[in-house]
């Protein structure tokens, strides 16, 4: 097995690399000290064009391009804020990262800020993680005192104060226009776009919101130079990415792993997922998070024309809705031949209920309703024509919200009839046995 590249991980696991001492031994701010010594802001989003690097987010979309969206002309200031909202079931990549090394984050914050040319930068992160919250404190307070934020940082001249704010308490407040909302101390409510925060962000002004990977691999970038980093990967996904892997495997955990890998290796090989657990077999897989379409397991190893399906935002969807997924946010949930498919989509449809913000109506009502209708069949009351019934509320949802918040809800539900419709018949049909404890359809098509 070829050994892979560590951008973010390379000294996780050194004692001591939450201090700034041992960060810096290991070459910690040497990026700002390039960057701000030697680089001027536009070189820097030069750079970071050229290495492709996409938004770990979950959209994919390019750094470097959304950098250079934002509003220089207007003079008005400009903002950095950093999305560790990190809220998506599955996902937990961004505070694995933030508790283990905390600088590599505020580097990078650094980095990134002064190539927007802004002075104050957020860390906005996840409520609920106030452990990592203090970690991210002590290692800014650190910062400060040894001249790496403040006023004139390393005598550059250039001036950056760097604040963590926690967040709304809400999964909405991930969504950017949502936590812009939020971080000005307003109910967490997408915006409207356009304008998009590149132009009118934070309190109006023009914002750069990022993911904490995103953002922590600049400095890599810096060092190394774009090219180096649009070496490692594939076609147009470049670098690395760290999937969190959950779920019915024998090594659950973060990874970092060079975008290529196949999903096969990726699920079975010892470096990684090391197979599924006791011994069963492997049923069907969320590949980016609980947004993204569930696939089973022979389309996620495979595409439908038969190709190894690779770890990278192109090959995870080829094939479109109809057989492929997305690589999202790397949240890679695993599910083994006893998983029931409904009770998932049931508890996934929850969430998104739960979570609906309430501003759009398909996306309020139509949360509600899947719920309904899938707890309804989960509980043994359903009826047949709830199946195409949950598919057209899907649909009634998918792209008729201000933000993707509706579309995550609808899509685990329509791919899991896609691929699962068997079932659901099963579930309708046989409502006694499927109401058992730990009942589970054993139809031959979902089981590789
Ligand atoms: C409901 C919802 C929740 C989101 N949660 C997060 C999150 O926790 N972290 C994140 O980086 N992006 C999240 N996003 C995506 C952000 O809107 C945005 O695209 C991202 O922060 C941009 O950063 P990137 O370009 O570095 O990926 C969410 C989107 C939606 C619709």
């Amino acid at each position: 097995m070829a050994t892979q590249t560590k951008i973010l991980t390379q000294h996780i696991d050194v004692p001591g690399i939450d201090t700034l001492a041992v960060y810096r031994q290991h070459g910690g701010y040497a990026a700002v000290e390039k960057a701000l010594k030697t680089m001027s802001p536009d070189a820097v989003v030069e750079e970071v064009k050229k290495s492709g690097l996409r938004g770990r987010g979950g959209a994919g979309f390019p750094t470097g391009m959304k950098w250079s969206f934002i509003d220089r002309k207007s003079g008005n200031p400009r903002y950095l804020v950093c999305n560790a909202d990190e809220s998506e079931p599955g996902t937990f990549k961004d505070r694995y990262l933030m508790t283990r090394s905390p600088h590599s984050l505020i580097e990078g914050m650094i980095v990134s800020s002064f190539a927007l040319e802004a002075h104050l930068s957020y860390i906005y992160i996840r409520g609920e993680m106030l452990a990592t919250m203090r970690i991210l404190e002590k290692a800014i307070v650190e910062a400060y005192a040894a001249g790496l934020l403040g006023k004139n940082i390393l005598g550059s001249g250039y001036d950056l104060d760097l604040f963590v704010a926690p967040g709304g308490g809400a999964y909405i407040c991930g969504e950017e226009t949502a936590l812009i909302e939020s971080l000005e101390g307003k109910r967490g409510n997408p915006r409207n776009k356009p304008p998009f925060p590149a132009v009118k962000g934070l309190w109006q002004n023009p914002t750069v919101v990022n993911n904490v990977e995103t953002i922590a691999a600049t400095p890599w970038i810096i060092n190394n130079g774009g090219e180096a980093y649009a070496a490692i990967g594939v076609g147009r996904s470049t670098g690395t990415k760290l999937i969190s892997a959950c779920g019915h495997i024998n090594k659950p955990g973060v990874y970092e792993i060079e975008l290529g890998v196949p999903v096969e290796e990726f699920i079975y090989s010892d470096q990684y997922c090391g197979g599924i657990w006791k011994g069963k077999k492997l049923k069907a897989v969320v590949a980016g998070g609980s947004s993204v379409p569930i696939l089973p397991a022979q389309l996620i190893t495979k595409t439908a024309a038969g190709e190894n399906r690779l770890m990278t935002y192109e090959s995870l969807a080829e094939g479109g809705f109809a057989s492929g997924t997305m690589l999202g946010s790397g949240g890679f949930i695993v599910m083994d031949e006893d998983t029931c498919i409904v009770r998932n989509t049931h508890s996934f449809a929850r969430f998104y209920h739960h979570e609906s913000c309430g501003q759009c109506s398909p996306c309020r009502e139509g949360t509600g309703w899947m719920e309904k209708v899938l707890h309804r069949i989960e509980t043994g009351q359903g009826r047949m024509h709830d199946i195409d019934l949950l598919v057209d509320v899907a649909k009634k949802i998918e792209g008729n919200t201000i933000c993707p918040l509706g579309d995550a809800a609808a899509w685990p539900v329509a791919s899991a009839i896609r691929h699962f419709r068997d079932e659901f018949i099963w579930h309708i049909e046989h409502p006694q046995e499927a109401t058992q404890p730990g009942a589970v359809y054993r139809g031959e098509a979902a089981i590789a």
